[in-house]
């Protein structure tokens, strides 16, 4: 983030915030800043003919649309890719674009699934991949933390989630890179596209089999559940599978990433977490709120709303900036900053209300099994070249880190 060259606030109207570059090769900091100081509510140009559209900036407004699922719907589309043409093909069947009844009943399926057992079971794996990763990479004289690391770990957790059997997951794991990655400007859309349907037919004969022959994995839960006394359809269940690969691997990734490089510019946060001066939990929740790779939500408004004092007319397209919403000077002393000890962190990186992240346990699970290894095993860390940045208007962070990891 330091090391960005700042975008100029300037003529705030002539704002592109749809296009990955302005996100991938600027710090926006300042941009957002004024947003949220002089227009909270800030109506969105139009790019390309497409709907202009509000822009939510602050940290209360923000949490005021995620509750309101009355008000704001996500069945339209949860970001500005599929807002903008103003429908999701997953609508009604992924967790994550269904709402009212049926949000909550397919929902309480997939969190019933993850039991306090079923996550220690996970738990115990992650913390074993983590450390047999991070004690490989130290013994490396020039590794990548972005790939030797961060990309081995949360797509192997989810594949543990649905018990994918072995001989596949390389396969799953090419197909999973390729359809939700934007690591290159103007990446291949074709190629994605060509990806996710590949990764729901792989879900839907894996669905059958489940069906057939039960096991206690997810893909099992899904598949014989009854909500009022009827299976699930065989759409929700595999785009509900596909969900938590889209939802969890490259947003836990850049988190992971993202915390080895806030370590690397902050030493002296890196010295005091070393020594022991900070809790493990708060330094998880900081390196979630300083990444947060999910850069933007959205919703559309069903019926008029009135937000930073502003008002939403019906049928009207609202983002919600989670980069700036973390970053309120309103909501966070020295925003800022990175702290590890920083005390209340109500941070909005899992989002809030109805739809709050069904992974953020797992997610976390992660985050502290990748600290902890980073705190037994490392002394220095020195990065040795250029981050890559990923080229999204939804995610943000670094997906690659040249490192040196020095043994403690
Ligand atoms: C650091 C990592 C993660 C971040 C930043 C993140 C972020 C989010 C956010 C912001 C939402 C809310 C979407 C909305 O309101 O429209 C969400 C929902 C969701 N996430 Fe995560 N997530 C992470 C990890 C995970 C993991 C590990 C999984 C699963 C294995 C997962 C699965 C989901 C699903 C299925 C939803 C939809 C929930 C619903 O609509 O009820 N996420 N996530």
């Amino acid at each position: 983030m330091a090391h960005l060259p700042l975008l100029d606030p300037g003529e705030v109207s002539e704002l592109d915030l749809t296009d990955a570059a302005v996100h991938a090769e600027y710090d926006l900091s300042a941009l957002w800043r004024r947003l949220r100081t002089h227009a909270p509510l800030h109506r969105h140009r139009s790019v390309a003919g497409g709907p202009e559209f509000w822009v939510v900036t602050r940290h209360a407004d923000a949490m005021a649309v995620f509750r309101d699922g009355q008000r704001f719907t996500s069945t339209s589309g949860n970001v500005l890719e599929t807002l903008l043409v103003g429908s999701d093909s997953a609508a009604g069947k992924m967790l994550a674009v269904t709402d009212g009844n049926r949000h909550t009943e397919v929902r309480r399926v997939i969190t019933g699934a993850l039991t306090p057992a079923v996550l220690d079971r996970l738990a115990d794996r992650i913390r074993t991949q983590i450390r047999g990763l991070v004690a490989r990479a130290v013994e490396r004289v020039d590794g990548d933390f972005g790939t030797d690391v961060a990309a081995q770990v949360p797509l192997t957790t989810i594949c543990d989630m649905l018990a994918v059997p072995d001989s596949d997951r390389a396969y799953i794991h090419r197909l999973g890179s390729s359809s939700v990655s934007s690591h290159e400007p103007g990446h291949d859309t074709m190629d994605a596209w060509t990806s996710k349907n590949e990764l729901l037919a792989y879900f839907l004969d894996l669905a059958e089999q489940r069906r057939a022959d039960p096991g206690d994995d997810l893909v099992s839960v899904l598949a014989t559940a009854r909500v009022k006394g009827r299976p699930l359809g065989t759409d929700e269940i595999v785009f509900n599978c596909y969900s938590l690969i889209l939802g969890g691997d490259e947003t836990t990734r850049l988190a992971m990433t993202g915390a080895v490089l806030a370590m690397a510019e902050n030493p002296d946060q890196w010295r005091a977490f070393q020594r022991g001066e900070v809790a493990i939990d708060s330094a998880v929740e900081e390196v979630l709120r300083w990444t947060t790779p999910s850069r933007h939500l959205g919703r559309l408004a069903i019926e008029p709303a009135e937000i930073a004092g502003g008002r939403i007319e019906a049928g009207d397209i609202v983002t919600v900036w989670l980069a700036s919403a973390n970053f309120d000077e309103r909501e966070f002393a020295e925003p800022d900053a990175f702290r590890l000890d920083r005390s209340p962190n109500r941070h909005l990186t899992f989002a809030y209300g109805p739809h709050f992240c069904v992974g953020a346990r797992l997610a976390r699970i992660q985050l502290e099994a990748t600290l902890t290894a980073l705190r037994d095993l490392v002394g220095d860390i020195e990065v040795t070249g250029a981050p890559q940045r990923v080229y999204s208007n939804f995610i943000g962070g670094t997906f690659t880190l040249p490192v040196r990891l020095k043994a403690a």
